[in-house]
């Protein structure tokens, strides 16, 4: 595949952004244009070239009469906030910046105001947890009689507002109903709640569940969960507990999170972490953090899981990933569940083949390839695909309108 940049994780990601142009949340040379110079492995200039972006499209949205074209609106609308999304990503590393927040605001503004211009307009909704409020918003199929609905949640770094583009719009145009959450750990909640992921997700499925069956457009027995990215662990998890959902999607499967991240700390900071040597360990890590030179994968990938997390300690923040395996809980999971896997997958290799073992007679497990341009973890940039099969499998199963 043609390579976007000499940075293993700009690459995945400018591949991410570019990918959300199959429904509406990016033009492809907008895109093109701001990776074109970004230097690669560089976090300030990733931010400078996609704030300038927003900052342009902002412009082109605020000039189009709302009333007069709605659609074009619309579609700046949900341009912008992909770029003002993506400007925050690589901002975590340091809690203090302003930006976090800033650029945080700028994206609900611009992707609120393009939902409420949707044929069916997108409603915002906020749940109550135990100890926590659930951001969440209902995206209607526009049917009067109940219809299938899907709930989705997003992953370690994604936000519910890219899903709308991953696959609310997919599920929107096969006629069933669509709802995004996010949960502690997840960008609205970390950053207006200050709250860091919980093992325990059915905390924040379960509401999100109950206010599904308190809508008419819901067909109660017809109600599925899709988890994306770190949510193919989170998603299964919930749905150990809750048991009113028909059907996950997990996309892709993940059963162990606490060992794969020891995995990726490598064996000699996973021996001194076991040994409790906490001083250690974090001196080392945050030593990483501190250092452009650490490669990208690592600088992100631990700077982004303190951050989710909510523990400035690295030894910590492992200790905490610890919770996150479904070894005791596999087996209470009642439902068919669809477990992708991608051929290249570079985050979480062989772990969706494992939930899928796993789960036996329950899984579908089912393996995206590079032949078909959808190996990449989550099949990003093949978004059409992976849901051509999922929501296949998912009306196979009896997801029917
Ligand atoms: C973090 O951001 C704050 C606010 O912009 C800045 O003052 C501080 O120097 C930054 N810290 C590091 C380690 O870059
Ligand atoms: C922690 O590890 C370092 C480096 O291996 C070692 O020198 C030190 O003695 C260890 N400390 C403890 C308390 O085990
Ligand atoms: C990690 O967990 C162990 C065992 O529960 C605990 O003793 C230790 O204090 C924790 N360390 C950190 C840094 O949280
Ligand atoms: C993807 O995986 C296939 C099968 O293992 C391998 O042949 C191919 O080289 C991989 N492609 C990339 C880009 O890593």
């Amino acid at each position: 595949m043609l390579q976007l940049s000499s940075d293993v994780t700009f690459n995945y990601e400018v591949l991410r952004v570019l990918a959300v142009s199959s429904y509406q949340g990016a033009d492809v040379s907008e895109v093109l244009d701001a990776a074109g110079q970004i230097r690669p492995g560089d976090f300030e200039s990733w931010y400078k070239q996609f704030s300038k972006a927003a900052e342009r499209v902002h412009g082109i949205a605020k000039a189009v009469d709302s009333c007069k074209h709605p659609v074009s609106a619309r579609n700046a609308l949900f341009r912008e906030a992909t770029y003002w999304r993506s400007a925050d990503f690589f901002l975590h590393g340091n809690w203090t910046d302003p930006r976090i927040n800033e650029l945080w605001v700028k994206h609900l503004a611009a992707f609120n105001k393009a939902i409420a211009l949707l044929p069916v307009p997108g409603q915002r909704v906020t749940l109550q947890g135990d100890g926590f409020k659930i951001p969440a918003i209902f995206y209607g199929s526009g049917s009067k009689e109940p219809r299938p609905t899907v709930i989705m949640c997003n992953g370690y770094d994604g936000a519910q507002e890219e899903l709308y583009h991953v696959m609310v719009e997919a599920v929107l145009q096969r006629g069933m109903n669509a709802i995004t959450f996010e949960g502690p750990g997840q960008p609205t909640v970390r950053r207006e709640q200050n709250l860091g992921f919980i093992p325990e997700w059915e905390k924040v499925v379960t509401p999100v569940v109950d206010y599904a069956l308190g809508r008419k457009e819901v067909d109660a027995k017809s109600i599925a969960l899709m988890g994306y990215s770190f949510g193919g662990y989170l998603a299964p998890r919930a749905a150990a507990f809750e048991h009113r959902l028909a059907a996950v999607i997990a996309i892709d499967g993940l059963y162990n999170f606490g060992e794969v991240m020891l995995h990726q700390v490598g064996p000699e900071l996973t021996e001194l972490w076991r040994q409790g040597n906490y001083t250690v360990v974090d001196e080392t890590i945050k030593g990483l953090l501190a250092n452009p030179k650490t490669p990208t994968p690592v600088r992100w990938g631990i700077g982004q899981g303190l951050w989710s997390f909510n523990t400035p300690s690295p030894s910590e923040w492992l200790n905490k990933t610890q919770a996150y395996t479904l070894d005791s809980v596999v087996d209470k999971i009642r439902c068919p569940v669809f477990v992708g896997d991608a051929e290249n997958e570079s985050f979480f290799p062989g772990e969706a083949k494992r939930l899928a073992d796993k789960l036996g007679s329950r899984a579908t497990h089912h393996l995206f390839t590079a032949e078909d341009g959808a190996g990449e973890h989550c099949q990003v940039g093949a978004t059409q695909l992976m849901n051509q099969v999922s929501l296949d499998w998912l009306q196979d199963v009896g997801f029917r309108r």
